[in-house]
């Protein structure tokens, strides 16, 4: 076991939570489990990558405010510079939680930085100084693919994607799974991804279909659990708090706490593995 504690990884887990459609937990599944992680003494960074800023909102930011934000990212890098992710990022009012806040001017980045190269790896870039004060960076992404949710896609470790359990939901996973599919090409490697089936309801028939659907489906990525339904998680955004840290006993909370449990336990035995390959 000569030299584990050296060969333990530095770095911290960066996991993207991303679909190509709205509404499906993404910002709550953020929120939530960042607030869990927090909760566990994590460090943690979320950051927004949605130009509506949602997530940004739920802490009790404006994100057509100046100041820090991912935005600011880009057009240092626009400017020949290289981005630093630590001059972008506020302190939230919760001990241990860091966000880089969404600016509404990321939806003119598109156009913006359309054909300029290497503008796909603005936020792995502005990350890497972080890796060494947070634990766990959690990546917020719009529902649609542009330069941003491609930045998130190739900076991060892992991939987590909500699926709302309703019949709609197939449709924008099978598009979620096929840009993954471009960026295992382009990254020329295997990023690893969570399905979390979430608004599960087990009165209606639409949550017990789909999620029979997704089971027979992708077993392999499937998680096996589920968040349900839970009013609480719309009062929790309201009160500018994650659900975790304002009622952790709520079914919702518990939910994401088992989620956090399976993402740890799979972190833990993926960094198994590269010690013992390092060995
Ligand atoms: N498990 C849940 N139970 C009840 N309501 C939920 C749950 N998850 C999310 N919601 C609610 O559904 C709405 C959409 O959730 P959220 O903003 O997290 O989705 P999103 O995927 O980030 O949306 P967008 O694509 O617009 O960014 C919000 O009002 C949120 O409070
Ligand atoms: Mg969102």
């Amino acid at each position: 076991m000569r030299g584990t504690a050296t060969l333990q990884r530095q770095r911290s887990r960066v996991w993207a939570v991303a679909n190509q459609k709205g509404g499906v937990g993404k910002t709550t599944t953020v929120s939530t489990l960042a607030g869990e992680l927090v909760g566990r003494g994590r460090r943690v960074l979320m950051v927004d990558l949605d130009p509506h800023g949602s997530l940004t909102a739920w802490f009790g930011r404006d994100p057509d405010a100046q100041g820090p934000s991912v935005y600011g990212l880009f057009q240092v890098a626009r400017a020949g510079e290289r981005p630093d992710g630590r001059r972008q990022l506020i302190a939230t009012d919760i001990e241990g939680l860091d966000l880089m806040p969404a600016s509404t001017a990321q939806a003119t980045l598109d156009r913006q930085v359309a054909g300029i190269e290497g503008m796909g790896l603005v936020l792995g870039q502005a990350l890497a100084p972080l890796q060494a004060t947070h634990d766990v960076i959690l990546l917020d992404c719009p529902p649609m693919l542009g330069v941003l949710m491609v930045n998130a896609l190739a900076a991060c470790d892992r991939l987590i994607i909500p699926v709302q359990t309703e019949f709609l939901a197939i449709k924008g996973l099978e598009r979620m799974l096929r840009t993954l599919a471009m960026i295992r090409r382009s990254r020329g490697e295997v990023v690893d991804h969570l399905i979390v089936p979430t608004l599960y309801d087990q009165r209606t028939r639409a949550s017990r279909d789909t999620l029979a659907m997704l089971r027979e489906r992708w077993p392999e990525a499937l998680w096996d659990d589920r968040i349900p339904v839970d009013t609480r998680f719309r009062d929790a955004s309201r009160r500018g708090l994650p659900l975790s840290l304002w009622q952790p006993q709520s079914r919702g909370a518990q939910a994401y706490a088992r989620l956090a449990d399976a993402l740890l336990e799979t972190a833990a035995g993926a960094e198994a593995d590269e010690r013992r390959a390092a060995v």
